[in-house]
Formats: C-alpha cells, sequence, structure tokens
C-alpha cells in the first residue's frame, strides 16, 4: 500500500500545529518525525516534546526517524509521547535485535534504517522484528539534499529477500524524493515515501502530495 509521509523538518516550526492540519488535510499518510542528536548525525533537531505536541493535532499515524545514538534509552520516552512507528538506525543500535523486540514490546511498529553505504545482508536476520525498513536515499542529518542513485538497487535487493522469507513489510525511502525520483523507487520495491522539501517547500501543500502521488502506480 503507496504512503505519503511529509517530513516535518522542512515545516514552518513557527505555525506547526497548522503545518500538520494541512498535509493531514491534503492527503497525507503518517507524520515523518525527525529526530536527530548532534552525534549520530551532524545536525540537532526535535525529541519528544515535539511528538508529543504532533500528536495532540493529528490523527495520523507519526512515523518517528530515530538519527540518534543509544536508542534504547530513548525509545520509552517517545512511546509515550504518542509514536506509532519508530525506526533506528543499523548503525545506531549496537544490539538491533533486541532493540527492535524492545520497540514492538511497547506495542507499536519497529523499523530499521540504512544508510546509503550500509549493506542490505546487515538486516537480514532481524526482518522478522521489522514492520518497515527505511532505506536513506541520502545521508541523513539535513533535508534539501539530492537524491543519491546508487541505493535503487539496494530497494531491489531488501524487497526481494522480504519476499524470499515469505514476510509483509514496508519499504520506505527518505531523502531527496520529489517528483522525479520517486517512480524509480516504487519501480524497485519502495511503498512509503518521504518527502520534506517538495511538500513543505511549496505554498500548496495539497497541491505537492497531489503531485508527486500522481507520479505513482
Ligand atoms: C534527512 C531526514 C529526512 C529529510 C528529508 O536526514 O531523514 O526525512 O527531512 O528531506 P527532503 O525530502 O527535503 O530530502
Ligand atoms: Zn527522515
Amino acid at each position: 500500500m503507496i504512503k505519503i509521509a511529509p517530513s516535518i523538518l522542512a515545516a514552518d516550526f513557527s505555525k506547526l500545529a497548522d503545518e500538520v492540519k494541512d498535509v493531514e488535510k491534503g492527503g497525507a499518510d503518517y507524520i515523518h518525525i525527525d529526530v536527530m542528536d548532534g552525534h549520530f548525525v551532524p545536525n540537532i533537531s526535535m525529541g519528544p516534546f515535539v511528538v508529543e505536541a504532533v500528536r495532540k493535532t493529528t490523527n495520523l499515524p507519526l512515523d518517528v526517524h530515530l538519527m540518534i545514538e543509544n536508542p534504547d534509552q530513548y525509545i520509552k520516552a517517545f512511546v509515550e509521547a504518542g509514536a506509532d512507528i519508530i525506526t533506528v538506525h543499523v548503525e545506531a543500535a549496537r544490539h538491533l535485535h533486541r532493540t527492535l523486540q524492545y520497540i514492538r514490546s511497547h506495542g507499536i511498529k519497529s523499523g530499521v534504517v540504512l544508510n546509503p553505504a550500509t549493506p542490505a545482508s546487515t538486516i537480514e536476520h532481524v526482518l522478522e522484528l521489522t514492520d518497515m525498513v527505511l532505506l536513506m536515499t541520502v545521508n541523513p542529518g539535513f533535508g534539501g539534499q539530492d537524491f543519491i542513485e546508487a541505493v535503487l538497487p539496494k530497494i531491489r535487493e531488501v524487497r526481494t529477500m522480504i519476499e524470499a522469507k515469505g514476510l509483509c513489510i514496508d519499504i520506505e525511502v527518505d531523502g531527496g524524493i520529489h517528483g522525479g525520483t520517486i517512480k524509480a523507487c516504487q519501480e524497485a520495491g519502495a511503498n512509503v515515501f518521504v518527502a520534506g522539501s517538495a511538500i513543505f517547500g511549496r505554498k500548496d501543500r495539497h497541491a505537492a502530495i497531489k503531485d508527486i502521488r500522481s507520479k505513482l502506480e
């Protein structure tokens, strides 16, 4: 099932509630929340307080992307703040298997994220504990970067791995997703599409969502 997940990193935070309501009205399926700690990635963004605030403004599932060291330490706080899906980076979770179990033990969905340079094989043994695989199509840390084409074969590879195991797992792509890049990701096997600047960078967010959705089958 196709899902569009606007990333609020590119939203106007002086009116965040309106921004979230606007994309919800415009047909968003998830709200993507980018959590950055200034260690795992060279930028600092938002934490559980912001998730809690967004939770009050929408009923859409909150897709919380943790770009932080020691994710286990903060999972409970994000669950309590209202996260519906928590994704952790392979590169940051020292005991990934345990972390995914721990996320699911709170009754929410778990996801695993791979940086562009990280091979698909790193998640082969945890797929059963995963509801979503997020493949970064830029190096994490900032919005508005260019899509990295070299990730496309990895999308295919992960889709094949999932099918070979007979599992039902979403593949999400994040970074540089817009009208010109989204179709290739879908063709490779992705079905959840994060878009920051392609949606919040336009005045008419409803039209932006409609435009990127129109590229999909
Ligand atoms: C990057 C974040 C992305 C970012 C995407 O580290 O994970 O979610 O907001 O922004 P765009 O769509 O502008 O590339
Ligand atoms: Zn993200």
